[in-house]
């Protein structure tokens, strides 16, 4: 069966259509998918990677998922392999190529921690995504993985006087970060409704952890103690970011945090002057991986 007419990101290629290198990576990322160690899901994933070193010489790296029965300490294929490749000193992303093995409809993407992870080494890598079990792609780039925001920036003094001061609650907010590590303190506000109804607004600050990992950004704190208190619908999220109109501008664990409520939360980016964007899920993280893949 073929999903060629699914729109999913990027355009369609055919695996003949493809250099030969490119194949070899297709097929390398279907091979990597077999040695998955999967006791949870199930869910085979498999990724191939080229990446130069400094020198400019190029060597192609494979990564499987591999679990835990701790659901935090499980890492995905593309982030396995990409690290792999760093520990060889091959940090230069040139192409992955990656594949869901039970599923390549849409949402058959890198999850967004995983996008973090290859942003940082090549914005400008070339993806191939199985597309169909004939091992065609979906070919696009890292950097459309995590976008900047199309809206228009909104000085503070231009909003109304409630926005104004959810902004600068958020902003005050960020005196109580933990942050010893990151030195970034950051603050954000999740609202939401509860089965009843009801409105709230939740808060989170970030609270840094020496083992750098184990940290949680401001919005994901907020976002899961809203779930704690059983507000989940009709989501919505404000989050302090270095600059609301860059590329990547929320860590893509946190809009993998967001998409489990949905796919139609919307995301208000703001930066330190108080200046904001609007946004949401399905811009942040397109073509997003989430529990419809899972199927
Ligand atoms: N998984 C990946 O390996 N890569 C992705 O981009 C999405 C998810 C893995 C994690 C887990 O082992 C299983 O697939 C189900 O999410």
């Amino acid at each position: 069966m073929s999903n060629t007419s699914t729109p999913v990101l990027g355009s369609f290629v055919r695996l003949a259509d493809l250099a030969p290198d490119e194949q070899l990576l297709v097929h390398g990322s279907w091979n990597a998918a077999e040695r998955a160690y999967i006791p949870l899901s199930k869910f085979p994933v498999g990724a191939a990677l080229c990446a130069c070193n400094e020198r400019g010489v190029s060597k192609n790296f494979f990564g499987c998922n591999v679990e835990n029965r701790f659901m935090s300490c499980v890492i995905c294929a593309e982030r396995n392999g990409m690290t792999s490749a760093v520990a060889e000193g091959y940090n230069d992303l040139q192409k992955i190529a990656l594949v869901l093995k039970l599923y390549q409809g849409p949402g058959a993407s890198p999850c967004g921690l995983c996008r973090q992870v290859l942003i940082e080494f090549g914005r400008d890598a070339v993806v191939f995504q199985a597309a169909d079990p004939e091992r065609n792609v979906w070919r696009y780039l890292v950097r459309d993985l995590l976008p900047a925001a199309s809206g228009s920036l909104r000085a503070l003094a231009d909003l109304e006087v409630s926005d104004r001061r959810q902004i600068g609650r958020l902003l005050k907010l960020a005196a109580r970060a933990y942050t010893p590590y990151s030195k970034k303190p950051a603050a954000a506000l999740f609202t939401a409704f509860n089965a009843a109804g009801v409105f709230k607004v939740f808060a989170g600050v970030s609270d840094d952890n020496a083992s750098y990992g184990a940290s949680a950004s401001a919005e994901a704190v907020a976002m899961r103690t809203a779930r704690t208190a059983g507000y989940v619908r009709q989501p919505s999220l404000m989050l302090m970011v270095d600059d609301p109109k860059a590329l990547n501008p929320v860590e893509g664990e946190s809009l993998q945090v967001l998409r489990e409520f949905g796919t139609g939360s919307s995301v208000t980016l703001v930066g330190a002057d108080g200046s904001s964007v609007c946004s949401n899920i399905g811009e942040l993280l397109p073509d997003s991986f989430g529990p419809e893949s899972l199927v």
